[in-house]
């Protein structure tokens, strides 16, 4: 396997590299400085030059309510990008892992987790984008991974587990949302699922979140007891805390996929929590 990592500046990717050369798989990992996905030539003759067998594309404009003002930087990353890769991919007959989110449903219409063939109605820019990518990579090739996840935190990277620790720190106490619902995920184990999926040849989409499921004040609750941090959690519904991009009250991703396919669900989202706060 010689496998290329887009985005190795960001959370994921970074983690990915890192998985990957701990399992003594050849690798590259590249971010913006080496190519922009935007250029088609440029993603074509990275690939062309590097000749992976594999590309797990991590790059991606995550920036979800600034993709609101900014619709088409969002959509040309996130869409034309991910296409750019995929038909390079074809060219040189590599197989794709993409990332992708549970912004693709509508984030509403279900109580229960969404299903990988659950219907899409992505509610935001970044969520229209992500779900056109997974298009992008479905019409280009055969031998592709999806992995669908959400609420991601890693080391490498700006997330919600340090802003609450900053803040705590800073304030004594936060405002958290209390009527949203999902899965908080650790890249390190989400470089771990991915790395194993990769080399199974089990081709299709997958949800990869962490298992559990609690709400963002849920969560902040327990990222303050487990750093050890007296701070006061109150809790404000989405309705009074408005943000540019419209946010799901359901991101619960089913793992019955994955199940399915033979591979473990991933730990417990507080066992995560554990090892990422020892991490830091
Ligand atoms: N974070 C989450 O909660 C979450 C949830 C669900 C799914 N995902 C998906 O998981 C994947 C990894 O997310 P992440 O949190 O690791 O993202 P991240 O930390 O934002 O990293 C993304 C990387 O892509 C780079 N990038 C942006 N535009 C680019 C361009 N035009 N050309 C080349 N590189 C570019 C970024 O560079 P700059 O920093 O310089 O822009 C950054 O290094 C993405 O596909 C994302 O959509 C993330």
């Amino acid at each position: 396997m010689r496998v290329l990592v887009t985005g190795v500046a960001g959370q994921l990717g970074h983690d990915i590299a890192e998985k990957l050369a701990a399992l003594n798989i050849e690798n590259k990992g590249v971010d913006i400085e080496d190519f922009d996905l935007t250029d088609k030539q440029a993603v074509l003759a990275a690939i062309r030059a590097y000749a992976p067998t594999h590309v797990i594309h991590c790059a991606a404009y995550t920036a979800v309510d600034k993709a609101e003002r900014e619709p088409g930087l969002c959509a040309a990353v996130n869409v034309d990008g991910t296409r750019h890769i995929a038909r390079a991919c074809r060219e040189v007959s590599a197989e794709m892992l993409y990332f992708s989110t549970d912004y693709v449903f509508d984030g509403f219409s279900r109580e229960e987790p969404w299903e990988v063939g659950d219907k899409k109605d992505p509610q935001n820019q970044y969520g229209k984008t992500k779900y056109q990518g997974e298009l992008a990579v479905q019409e280009a090739l055969d031998a592709y991974y999806i992995l669908r996840i959400s609420w991601v935190f890693g080391k490498n990277g700006h997330n919600f587990v340090k802003t609450m620790l900053r803040l705590g720190k800073e304030n004594g106490e936060v405002r958290v949302v209390c009527d949203q619902f999902g899965a908080p995920t650790y890249t390190r184990d989400v470089a771990d699922i991915a790395c194993e999926i990769l080399q199974s040849k089990k081709y299709g989409v997958y949800h990869t979140p962490n298992s559990g499921c609690t709400t963002w004040h849920g969560f902040a609750r327990e990222i303050f007891e487990a750093a050890g941090l007296a701070v006061a959690v109150h809790p404000v519904t989405t309705a009074e805390y408005k943000t540019p991009a419209v946010r799901p009250k359901n991101s619960r991703l089913s793992l019955s996929s994955l199940t399915q396919a033979g591979f473990a669900p991933l730990p417990h989202y507080s066992d995560a929590l554990a090892r990422y706060l020892k991490e830091l």
